[in-house]
């Protein structure tokens, strides 16, 4: 989601719709503005894209210097008009605008009903307004009854509200974006610069704890007990038109770097590394007791995320198997009452696997959608939905969401695994660690990837291969597909084991052959790699540091941090995400927008 605001000047309307249109790369399933217009608070919020908004605000805009604004990108509750922000209290005097997720809200909720509270909507934002109003009744100040509400949260959010009467936005964040911009006459809020960049390059980067509150002729910066905080004013270097892809030339390049933020906000208060285990608030303990069957039905990246969950899965005992779903469409595998269909789809619309999964339904299968989309054609049509948080994707070469999904799905297989067989694996605590690492092992990985000089020496050969075994067979599938999707060069991932039943014969010295590397057990790749290497081809290996010794003998190395082998996959792909975009940049091609192909493919 992304939230902004506007203090100060002639025309809060205006200045909140051109930063909710900057900020529609976070979220367009909703979108909403409130503004004091001097008689109260004016609330207009609409489902579906901006333009409905504007629609709905007319040639009649309300007027005002003061508003906060919304775009919405659905975790709770299905894209409506009701769920678009901003919420409100019951007196209507109160308005906020939030982006994050509030772990606690169930509890609060039901204690703010319980004392006479009625709720418009199914959002975890809206005990906040509620929240405030009880401390407004209180006789608090607005500011103080900010702080309080605020203090009651858990969980992640960056909140920007305003109350009917009073010319300030006060605002708050911890663990979600939210950045101050300061222009003459003007200040903004927002989850990320491009919001405002039109209007000002002065930018205050706010910090996790930090409370603003905004007025037209100044800001202050406090913590949450009210003691006062310096923040520098930086200067942004990027121009308006980068503002969408926040600086960066391409999308794809945007989303490969939003990686660290989206893998937090899908592993949000779902390990619980203390006590070593998962927690998924969608499935009670027990859910999957009845499970020993898995098929997995899905498309392109998706299908490869899902292969990555079959091999974690067979590894851990259960029988998992993936399907092309266009083609379990025509021919669904068998089922019995203890078979789980899962939907792996990031848009959640892809045809054909809305038609594997009708098929897999009719035939009385228990299914489970794994996607990105709240209020999705699969969520609809499966019995439960399980959200990947990665938020929206724009690049038609997916990049997030497959992390999210292989993390995402990581999980659901540690919760069946768990509740079908009884037993914890004993290695559980290491790779809920390797999860809770994830980000900031994504994050090194993008500070020192030296991909971009690897795809510039590798430029202009024949054709590219990736091999892998286990989950890193995925990861060579996944490599391979983005490479020629987007530099429209030849390219093709195998299962190492497979190398020598055929494809061997196409290795020459103009072939470079990229090897996936997640753990010792997949050393036999090695193996692989050197029978290519000694026909001449360079070898790339993607490996764990603590590996170096092992693959010493690679052309090229891309390096990961050492982690547990079932996540070293997640941070590979991420190096070879950076080749295929420098490959593909390097070639100039129209990189978001690959020819033929589409982000999401309605028709069978
Ligand atoms: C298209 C897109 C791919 C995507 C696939 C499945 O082919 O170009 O990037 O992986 O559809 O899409 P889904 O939304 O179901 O994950």
């Amino acid at each position: 989601c992304g939230i902004t605001a506007c203090v100060g000047g002639d025309d809060a309307v205006g200045g909140l719709l051109t930063g909710l249109g900057n900020l529609e790369y976070r979220g367009y399933d909703s979108a909403g503005i409130a503004v004091q217009n001097g008689r109260g608070l004016s609330v207009v919020k609409r489902e579906g894209r901006l333009a409905r908004l504007r629609e709905a605000l007319g040639t009649d805009r309300p007027t005002g210097s003061i508003g906060i604004g919304h775009t919405r990108w659905s975790t709770h509750g299905p894209p409506t008009d009701e769920n678009a922000h901003p919420h409100q209290d019951c007196t209507g005097n109160v308005a906020v605008v939030h982006n994050g997720i509030i772990d606690n809200y169930e509890t609060l909720r039901q204690n703010l009903e319980e004392r006479g509270h009625r709720f418009e909507s199914e959002t975890d934002t809206e005990v906040v307004p509620h929240l405030i109003e009880e401390e407004l009744t209180a006789g608090a100040s607005m500011e103080s009854a900010f702080r309080t509400a605020v203090s009651k949260l858990s969980g992640s959010y960056a909140i920007a509200c305003m109350v009917d009467g009073e010319d300030v936005v006060y605002a708050a964040r911890q663990g979600s974006p939210l950045v101050l911009g300061e222009a003459d006459g003007r200040f903004f809020l927002a989850s990320d610069v491009p919001a405002f960049r039109e209007f000002t390059d002065r930018v205050v980067y706010l910090e996790d704890g930090d409370v603003v509150a905004v007025r037209p002729d100044g800001y202050d910066i406090t913590d949450l007990a009210g003691a006062p905080l310096l923040r520098e004013v930086d200067t942004v270097d990027w121009e308006p038109e980068a503002a969408g892809k926040s600086g960066y030339p391409h999308f794809m390049l945007k989303e490969i770097h939003e990686q660290p933020e989206s893998l937090r906000q899908t592993l949000h208060g779902r390990v619980e590394e203390m006590a070593g285990r998962v927690t998924l608030e969608e499935f009670d303990r027990g859910a999957f007791a009845d499970i020993e069957r898995v098929q997995f039905v899905s498309m392109g990246t998706s299908h490869h995320a899902a292969m990555y969950a079959a091999a974690q899965l067979t590894a851990r005992g259960l029988t998992a198997n993936t399907y092309m779903a266009g083609e379990y469409a025509d021919c669904p595998a068998p089922i019995d009452d203890s078979t789980l269909v899962v939907a792996v789809t990031q848009s959640g619309e892809t045809a054909d696997t809305m038609n594997a999964i009708r098929r897999a339904r009719d035939a009385g299968a228990r299914t489970l959608a794994v996607t990105n989309v709240v209020g999705s054609s699969v969520t609809r049509e499966c019995d439960e939905s399980l959200f990947i948080r990665a938020g929206p994707e724009i690049g038609v070469a997916a990049t997030k969401t497959f992390s999210s999904q292989v993390v995402a799905l990581t999980l659901l297989g540690e919760r069946i695994a768990e509740d079908s067989t009884g037993v914890q694996r004993a290695e559980m605590r290491s790779l809920l660690s390797g999860l809770s690492d994830l980000p900031g092992d994504v994050q090194q990985v993008l500070d020192e990837s030296t991909a971009a000089d690897v795809a510039e020496a590798l430029y202009g050969c024949d054709a590219y291969f990736f091999l892998g075994r286990g989950p890193a067979h995925a990861v060579a599938l996944e490599g391979a597909l983005k490479f020629k999707e987007i530099s429209y060069e030849h390219a093709e991932g195998f299962a190492a084991s497979e190398l020598k039943h055929g494809p061997l014969a196409l290795v020459t010295d103009n072939t470079p052959v990229f090897g996936v590397i997640t753990g010792e057990d997949d050393l036999k790749t090695i193996s692989n790699l050197k029978e290519v290497q000694a026909r001449g081809a360079p070898v790339v290996v993607v490996a764990p540091a603590n590996l170096a010794d092992k693959v010493e003998f690679a052309d090229y190395l891309l390096p990961v941090p050492e982690t547990h082998p079932e996540v070293a996959g997640v941070l590979a792909n991420v190096q070879l995400q950076l080749v295929s975009y420098h490959a593909a940049d390097q070639l100039g091609r129209p990189i978001d927008k690959p020819r033929n192909l589409a982000k999401s493919v309605t028709v069978e």
